[in-house]
């Protein structure tokens, strides 16, 4: 199926915020486009919205006045479905709606050709599905753009059961011509972004929910720590809490209530008062003019430290020392299993078990543990959680180390696998156990994540960086000290340690 070139025609149906992003899109590339809406007027506003997005683009000196002109140019707003007949491929983006997509479908296979792909935009509904009341399920694709689609690099390429796999290939070849970074997936609940990133949001208002820290705070500490663009609760605030809200339950749903995916009473209550995010002017936080933005929890200044000993290797944590040499902190490298000690504080990186439980093991009061960061040199900001028995004056020397470092310090209550390690694990473990169900492969989960919802890294990718047998470890102690199957370690992860082991 390599029959599309960049004279192809591409039709788009439904011009709303995602068809009107994915014309662009194709005539950007150089494609004839035909575009069509069903309510009238719709198809112009489409149009019009796409020149006004570019002539941004003109007035910032990013694109000329006469490539804005052409690329326009080659979107003809078309007021039938039955002129989609010369599309070599037709995209849809309408109403999210399994039998209204099936019916659009059903007269397209009756207007165009036998060789003309059907592709869907659908962010939740199954190929299989759609295809099943089709005479050519074969020709029909999933087609998965982000928003907004001009911009966002990701297109999951989603096969239902009768997909042809070279219709996926040359809608997989078609989306890298376009600029796009495409991934394969299986149809399944989710596909590979919307299942993946489930516990970005879930951990995040599990810590909150449970007292760990502050919606601020845990924003604070995905940013400036875990490197994340946005946090947890700001971008649940954007998406809005009835769409997102929508997405965990129905993933939920039909993964047959798996508690890996259970929806979250916090945002349940918002969602019930009517406290949708940005778009209502509150959610998490409050958008009224005046409001006051809520600060991340920071530690007053601790206790300058002396000297400190490294003990052993600190794995993922290690440039850590080179922070220290460079902050000029006397230090003694000794032998043991990554730690540090600073006066009587012991820090040690977070494995998932309560530091109160490490420390009593350890017979060792002043155990603190410390978050994840995606990079300890240039982390802003890094969480301490002290076990419960630690005295003042240990915590005060934790807190007073990573302050001469430079860093903001936060502390948090004895939360297991704290805020961003725990947030990394979960998402890694779901990439796995993706994988481990044949939905995509492990690089496409990291492609998918960095280019659909701009991750720091792929969450795979990220899970090796810090030791495979590690991240099992911090799962294991989750699933432990919380007794619920939805910290259960994927089996594929079980197994790449157990391959890293021979
Ligand atoms: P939208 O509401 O902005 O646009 C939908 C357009 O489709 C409207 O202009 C509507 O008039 C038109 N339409 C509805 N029924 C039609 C029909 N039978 N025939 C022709 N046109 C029809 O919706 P949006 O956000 O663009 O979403 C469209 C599709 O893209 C949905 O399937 C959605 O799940 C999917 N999607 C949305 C994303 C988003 O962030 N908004 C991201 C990725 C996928």
């Amino acid at each position: 199926m390599s029959h599309l070139t960049t004279e192809s025609v591409i039709g788009v149906i439904g011009a709303g915020t995602m068809g009107a992003g994915i014309a662009q899109v194709a005539a950007k590339a150089g494609h004839p486009v035909l575009l069509f809406d069903a309510m009238d007027g719709a198809g112009q506003r489409g149009l019009d919205n796409v020149a006004k997005g570019l002539s941004r683009l003109v007035s910032k000196g990013k694109m000329s006045q006469a490539d804005l002109d052409t690329l326009v140019g080659r979107i003809q707003v078309i007021n039938s479905l039955s002129d989609m007949a010369p599309a070599a491929l037709v995209v849809e983006a309408i109403v999210e709606r399994l039998d209204i997509k099936q019916q659009v479908f059903g007269e397209l296979e009756n207007i165009c050709g036998d060789t003309t792909i059907l592709a869907s935009n659908t962010s939740s509904i199954s190929l299989t599905a759609i295809g099943a009341k089709l005479q050519r399920p074969q020709n029909l694709v999933g087609m998965h753009f982000f928003n907004p689609a001009p911009i966002m690099k990701l297109v999951e390429v989603i096969s239902g059961l009768d997909t042809d796999p070279a219709i996926a290939e040359a809608i997989y070849a078609l989306s890298a011509a376009w600029g796009k970074k495409p991934v394969h997936a299986k149809s399944t609940p989710g596909f590979i972004v919307n299942r993946v990133a489930r516990p970005f949001y879930a951990e995040g208002m599990r810590v909150v929910q449970e007292g760990g820290t502050d919606v601020a705070t845990m924003d604070a500490l995905l940013k400036q720590c875990g490197g994340f663009r946005m946090g947890p609760f700001e971008l649940m605030d954007l998406i809005g809490h009835d769409v997102n809200y929508a997405v965990t339950t129905s993933v939920f749903q039909a993964y047959y209530n798996d508690p890996r995916f259970q929806p979250s009473l916090l945002q349940l209550e918002l969602v019930n008062a009517g406290h949708l995010g940005r778009k209502t002017g509150k959610g998490f936080y409050n958008y009224a003019e005046g409001a006051e933005a809520p600060q991340p929890q920071t530690a007053t200044a601790g206790t300058a430290p002396r000297s400190v000993i490294v003990e052993g290797n600190l794995g993922v944590a290690e440039p850590l020392v080179a922070l220290l040499e460079g902050a000029g902190i006397p230090l003694t490298r000794v032998e043991g299993n990554g730690r540090l000690r600073v006066d009587d504080a012991t820090l040690m990186l977070t494995n998932g078990q309560f530091s109160t439980r490490r420390a009593a093991k350890q017979g060792n009061r002043n155990l603190i543990q410390f978050d994840l960061a995606l990079d300890y040199s240039h982390a802003s900001r890094i969480a301490l959680a002290p076990a419960d028995q630690a005295e003042q004056s240990a915590i005060d020397a934790a807190v007073g180390l990573f302050q001469a470092l430079g860093k903001h310090v936060t502390l948090i209550d004895d939360i297991p696998g704290m805020a961003v390690m725990r947030t990394v694990a979960m998402l890694a473990n779901e990439g796995f156990d993706a994988t481990n169900q044949g939905v995509c492969s492990e690089d496409a989960v990291d492609i998918a994540m960095q280019g659909g919802v701009n991750y720091p890294q792929g969450p795979i990718h990220w899970a090796r960086q810090i030791g495979l047998a590690k991240v099992l470890t911090v799962l294991d102690n989750l699933a432990r000290n919380y007794g619920e199957d939805r910290y259960r370690a994927s089996p594929l992860l079980r197994r790449r340690v157990a391959g890293g082991a021979l």
